[in-house]
């Protein structure tokens, strides 16, 4: 039975002391967007608790603005690739090389109604790590990703076409996954997958990180919808938050025009065939060819034209007739969906929780309803795992999972909010 208490119970499990990891054994560092998410369900009880869980995260970042997908606080035999493969990186404590979705800013300006303090502790951080992106990431305007890991959504179809154009050197230093003594191998990447993150590793390695050749020079680079509309959505809370504290005219200018630009750049990942925002090859300009659970983030961005929009809800009510549990990784009527297989086609719980939220802010309360309630339906089947089967509502991966339970906490809480009103 799923009840408050067995959430924070999660919470509480996975809390490594100012942080929390997502889940025991698999994952056990704190993850960028994970902790996020776990800020927005720790609000709900904890708000001191839920601060930390931002400030931990801030640590950990490079002196570039950076803020790395994973901070090591240790090396954990039982996870792979650890510290000691990322090798040296140039922030406070070991990290990964690469960062990951950027939905903090967002986070941050929903769990900080009316605390300038807390606000204005963080907004330069913030700031730094957004101009990382829009600095750092960009080519000819388009924010641009160099890994899988660094979307988040590492073994989506989607870039199989990026993925396809590197070659894996026959010198690739030996190593022996993790994740798969951890998990069931079925729910993970395939080893030719993991040999290409590992090549991208190798070469972010050998320029000492410099994140601008790795950008331009690195064996990988696409446009990811994912990065580009939380980002594009970040941008936007940064600039309601830089306005509310008074921030200097230059301030607010800059973030607006990266607001501008990223509006502009939405019209690049529009894939018309398809009819909707899909990932890009950047070198070759070829698109990817299916939806994904980020492709109705236009929403949440506030982005896309009516027809972008009208077209990205047809495709949510098509799928919605297909599976049982909205809203899959990857199209299920595509020849590549597998339903248990990651990000394949598994529905996750902060993907729906930012869909959502967008559906409903831009008057689609419908589908927006829909994609919450059934993420709750699986919950309340399968409890709190890091993804489900969206066939059948069986739960994928790791179980008892941090941002699954933070998420469904944060919704508890606003059912409750709003019935005190
Ligand atoms: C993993 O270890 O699989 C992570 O997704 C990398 O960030």
């Amino acid at each position: 039975m799923v009840t408050i208490q067995s959430a924070i119970d999660v919470l509480t499990q996975n809390d490594r002391g100012g942080f929390t990891i997502p889940t025991a054994g698999l994952y056990p560092y704190q993850w960028n967007w994970d902790s996020a998410f776990v800020a927005l369900g720790l609000a709900t009880y904890d708000m001191d608790r839920a601060w930390s869980e931002v400030t931990s995260l801030i640590t950990g970042q490079w002196p570039d603005g950076m803020i790395p997908s994973i901070i090591f606080r240790s090396d954990d035999p039982d996870y792979f690739p650890g510290p000691s493969r990322w090798g040296k990186t140039p922030g406070p404590i070991p990290s990964t090389g690469v960062s990951q979705p950027p939905v903090l800013a967002t986070i941050v300006r929903a769990i900080t109604k009316g605390d300038a303090v807390r606000r204005a502790a963080v907004f330069d951080a913030l700031f730094a790590w957004h101009r990382w992106f829009h600095d750092a990431r960009s080519v000819d305007g388009i924010v641009c990703t160099v890994h899988p890991w660094e979307t988040g959504r590492d073994n989506c179809p989607e870039w199989n076409i990026g993925l396809d154009l590197m070659e894996v050197p026959p010198d690739l230093a030996p190593y022996r996954r993790m994740d798969n003594k951890h998990v069931d191998p079925s729910f993970r990447p395939t080893q030719d997958q993991y040999d290409k993150y590992l090549t991208i590793m190798a070469f972010g390695a050998s320029v000492g990180w410099d994140q601008r050749r790795l950008t331009d020079e690195g064996p990988f680079l696409m446009a990811d919808p994912n990065i580009h509309f939380v980002l594009l959505r970040a941008d936007q809370d940064l600039l309601a938050m830089a306005q509310g504290l008074g921030k200097p005219q230059a301030v607010l200018d800059q973030i607006e025009g990266w607001i501008a630009n990223g509006h502009a750049a939405s019209e690049y990942l529009w894939n018309n065939e398809v009819g909707a925002f899909t990932a890009r090859e950047v070198r070759t300009g070829r698109f990817s060819n299916g939806f994904s659970n980020c492709s109705a983030l236009c929403f949440y961005a506030n982005s896309g034209t009516v027809e972008q929009r009208s077209r990205t809800l047809a495709h949510l009510e098509r799928i919605d007739k297909t599976v049982d549990y909205m809203l899959p990784s990857w199209d299920p009527d595509a020849t590549d969906f597998e339903a248990q297989r990651y990000w394949c086609g598994p529905l996750w719980p902060q993907m729906n929780y930012m869909t959502a939220l967008g559906l409903d802010e831009q008057g689609a309360p419908k589908m927006a309803s829909k994609i919450r309630g059934d993420l709750c339906r699986t919950i309340e089947k399968s409890g709190f795992w890091e993804c489900f089967n969206p066939l059948t509502g069986e739960g994928c991966v790791g179980e008892k999972f941090s941002w699954t339970a933070a998420v469904w906490l944060s919704w508890q809480h606003e059912i409750r909010m709003k019935g005190a009103a």
